[in-house]
């Protein structure tokens, strides 16, 4: 898709309307894109990131119907194979090209793309490159998410070319757009599945770029943000310590009992005014469970018990929630089993990254009984308490 931004400023991109998984593991619901810019300076011209190859063709066809006949830079701001993926090929359609890029992102390169050391022009943090009447300034940027991501900056026109930050995993015609309400969601699943576990880099980067004035930002996944103070905003709130009133319940249940549990304790929380997401880990995908991890004050984890152990869904959103390290405050473990289990004791020891008070567990051997959904009564009980002694209920 060819789409202006500003005079001499192109997006380049190529939407992939079909794709419905990424790395093998998160879900995408809406497509992606993979963004690419052209930069055309009175001099020469720049490239930022390319696409994923097997978008190739459809890149070239879009440089080609823009008028694209030499680059003299490929700026590369992240070694992830969905934007470096077609440098090599880019190089050989632009011998003379250079490649831009910090230190850490050129050792990448050379490991991931097999790029040769005399292609690249090493930048450094804050160093500025010419294109005659524009001037791409680079903004060292590590740990959102890889330990190599830069910003590009083009000072003239006031564009942050962003990467991944700032991104949405989502295909769409609108390539500009003003308003996020449309692809919020969308924006919020790639923040929880890609920029959480670097939340406190987040801020800390959001707070370094006040120091530019920013009309756009280009980031290179989803649309361009013709009014980045949305975004900026949205990554604050999201990044932020500050959790909401809301318990997220990811259940597996093989012959109903654990499911049972999940749906009294769900009552009961919903009694005393607290918002639940139960979501069965049989239908949800693991974004939606991502999201939810973005505000939720409380996880409790509800499983069957499978040999002794938690069934492996449950191990998987265990093992999810502590990858995505969330700000969580407050841990559960409720299920059942039929003759024994150390499922708490098991999802207990893959969660050592939350930084969570344990609430008190509720295990229970078959259908819960009485006694056992009055422990759940209880718990639901404690949850209120944790709750309003964190100040989330008014
Ligand atoms: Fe979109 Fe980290 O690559």
């Amino acid at each position: 898709m060819i789409v202006e931004i500003r005079p001499n400023v192109h997006y380049v991109g190529v939407m992939d309307w079909d794709r419905r998984l990424f790395d093998s593991l998160i879900p995408l619901p809406e497509g992606t894109s993979y963004n690419s810019y052209i930069v055309r300076g009175s001099e020469k011209t720049a490239l930022i990131d390319t696409v994923e190859p097997l978008k190739l063709h459809e890149f070239l066809v879009n440089l080609e119907a823009l008028g694209v006949d030499k680059i003299d830079y490929i700026i590369t701001n992240h070694t992830e194979q969905d934007h470096s993926g077609s440098i090599q090929a880019m190089l050989l359609r632009n011998p003379e090209a250079k490649v831009v890029t910090n230190p850490k992102c050129v050792e990448l390169s050379k490991d991931h793309l097999g790029i040769d050391e005399e292609k690249f022009i090493v930048i450094g943090d804050g160093e500025t490159l010419s294109l005659g009447d524009k001037t791409l300034e680079f903004i060292i940027a590590p740990w959102v998410h890889w330990p190599e991501t830069q910003f590009t900056y083009l000072k003239e026109d006031r564009i942050l070319f962003s990467c991944d930050f700032l991104g949405s995993h989502i295909a769409t015609t609108r390539v500009l757009a003003d308003d996020i309400s449309g692809f919020r969601a969308s924006a919020k699943r790639y923040f929880a599945e890609i920029m959480m576990p670097f939340r406190n880099n987040v801020l800390k980067h959001l707070d370094r770029l006040k120091d530019y004035d920013i009309d756009i930002v280009g980031p290179s996944h989803g649309p361009v943000h013709m009014n980045p103070a949305q975004i900026i905003e949205a990554y604050r709130e999201w990044s932020s310590d500050e959790v909401k009133n809301e318990v997220l319940m990811p259940w597996v249940s093989m012959h109903g009992s654990t499911e049972k549990m999940v749906r009294h304790l769900t009552d009961h929380l919903v009694a005393r005014g607290i918002h639940v997401k139960p979501y069965n880990l049989v239908v949800t995908d693991l974004g939606e469970i991502a999201m939810a991890l973005v505000d939720a004050a409380t996880l409790v984890i509800a499983a069957s018990t499978v040999l002794v152990g938690p069934h492996p869904a449950a191990v998987n959103a265990a093992y999810l929630a502590n990858a995505l390290r969330p700000k969580t405050r407050f841990l559960g473990v409720i299920g059942s089993y039929g003759w024994g289990s150390r499922i708490v004791e098991t999802l207990a020891g893959m969660t050592g990254n939350l930084k969570v008070d344990m609430l008190p567990t509720v295990i229970v051997k078959g259908y819960p009984d009485a006694e056992a959904l009055k422990a759940l009564e209880d718990l639901a009980d404690e949850i209120l308490k944790k709750h309003s002694e964190a100040n989330l209920i008014s």
